[in-house]
Parts: structure tokens; sequence; C-alpha cells
């Protein structure tokens, strides 16, 4: 593995993992979030918060992946894939005490669909992406802004953006760090992931904000 990945999780609170997943493993992880997807509820609502966080997608949440797609659980306690997150995160992981929290398919299926700034509700999430927009120009990119947790960062300088492929995964501070998927720009276009949620046993250490000074301009977006 990178050693460089423990320290970009710590100062950004994510790190990409391309093609974790790939050729007949890849086509199996499709043709299975396809099969779940039919059973997805829609969502489409703004959080009544100031920031009107929206929520345009179809979901699938944990008790029915659980009892329905048992690959699922056996992935999320899987000692390969634990030992990767402990190595990247530096912790060692622990469940989610709520099945509901462990794993959610979450699925942009419609033009404008997207997943508007929230933190989640454990430290660690390994986000794996079945379906993703070819193009960063289609939208369905992550923006995340390392150590703030308010939505206002998003749109501020330190804000980052990270676009995905289908079998790419991504490690983040999810709990810690503000974080949201950019809207699909056209119809036919799709952004699926399985997201796993994780507890851990030890403090997570917390990226460090972007000092003051080092706020002029936007970052560099995509590449990371
Ligand atoms: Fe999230």
């Amino acid at each position: 593995m990178d050693d460089g990945l423990r320290e970009r999780f710590e100062r950004d609170g994510y790190v990409k993992l391309p093609g974790v997943v790939r050729g007949a493993r890849l086509g199996a992880l499709r043709s299975e979030t396809r099969r779940l997807e039919r059973l997805a509820r829609r969502r489409d609502f703004t959080v009544a918060r100031a920031d009107a966080s929206p929520r345009r997608m179809a979901t699938v949440c944990g008790q029915m992946i659980g009892a329905l797609a048992p690959w699922v659980p056996r992935l999320y306690a899987d000692a390969e894939l634990t030992a990767l997150i402990r190595r990247i995160s530096g912790v060692e992981t622990a469940e989610a005490p709520d099945l509901l929290e462990r794993y959610v398919l979450n699925v942009l299926h419609r033009q404008g669909d997207t997943h508007g700034a929230h933190l989640d509700g454990h430290p660690l999430t390994f986000v794996l992406c079945a379906d993703a927009p070819s193009s960063p120009r289609d939208g369905g990119l992550l923006e995340y802004a390392p150590g703030e947790r308010g939505p206002a960062a998003l749109d501020g300088a330190v804000a980052r953006r990270a676009h995905h492929r289908p079998g790419d995964a991504y490690l983040l501070r999810g709990d810690a760090v503000v974080h949201r998927v950019t809207p699909l720009r056209r119809a036919g276009l799709r952004r699926t992931v399985l997201a796993l949620s994780y507890e851990a046993r030890s403090p997570v250490p917390r990226a460090a904000r972007v000092p003051e000074q080092g706020r002029a301009g936007r970052p560099a977006p995509l590449g990371n």
C-alpha cells in the first residue's frame, strides 16, 4: 500500500482507492447493485435547516441489504477490508451498533439527483462505487472540505472535488469532514455507491483545518 495514504487521510479526511474492484468482480458488483436497486426507496426532500441541503436519490437501507445480499455483511466484516481501513486511518474499526447504519446503497439516477451537504453518523465511511459518470463534467463528484463541518465550507476555497470511476473506492472521515455529491448534469447518468460505516475503537486523528493564509483560491479540484 502507498505509505502516504495515512498522512493524506489525517490531513484531508479522505483518500481515494482507485480500481479496488475490477473485471468480472466489478460486473458482479454492478449487477448486484442493480438487483438491490429494484427495492430502493426514492428520497426527494430538503433537510429542514438553514443550509437547506437537498437529497434527491434512491436508497436501499441496511436492513434490506442485510436480508437480501449476504455478501454485503461479509464484505463489511472482511478481515482484509478492515485491515486496509486500519492501515489508512490508524485505528481499529468496530461495527456500527445499528444494522440500519452499517451499510446503505445510494443511487443517483435522474438528472439533477444529488446527495446534499452532510456529515455521516460514524467516523469511518468506506464507499465503493459501482456506477459513476465517466466525465467529471457530468457531475456525481464528491465534494468535501478537509477539517470543516459546516456546509458553507463546501462553497469556499478549502473545498475539493474528487471524481470516481466504477470500481473505485474511497475512505472518508465522514463525521468530521462535511461532504456532498454534486448533481448529475443530464439524463441517462448514474452514480451508485455502497457506503459502509464503521465506528472506531479509539479516537481518529482529526483533520486539521486549513489555515486562513492557505485559503487563497480554490485548490485544484480533481486528480486526488
Ligand atoms: Fe456521507
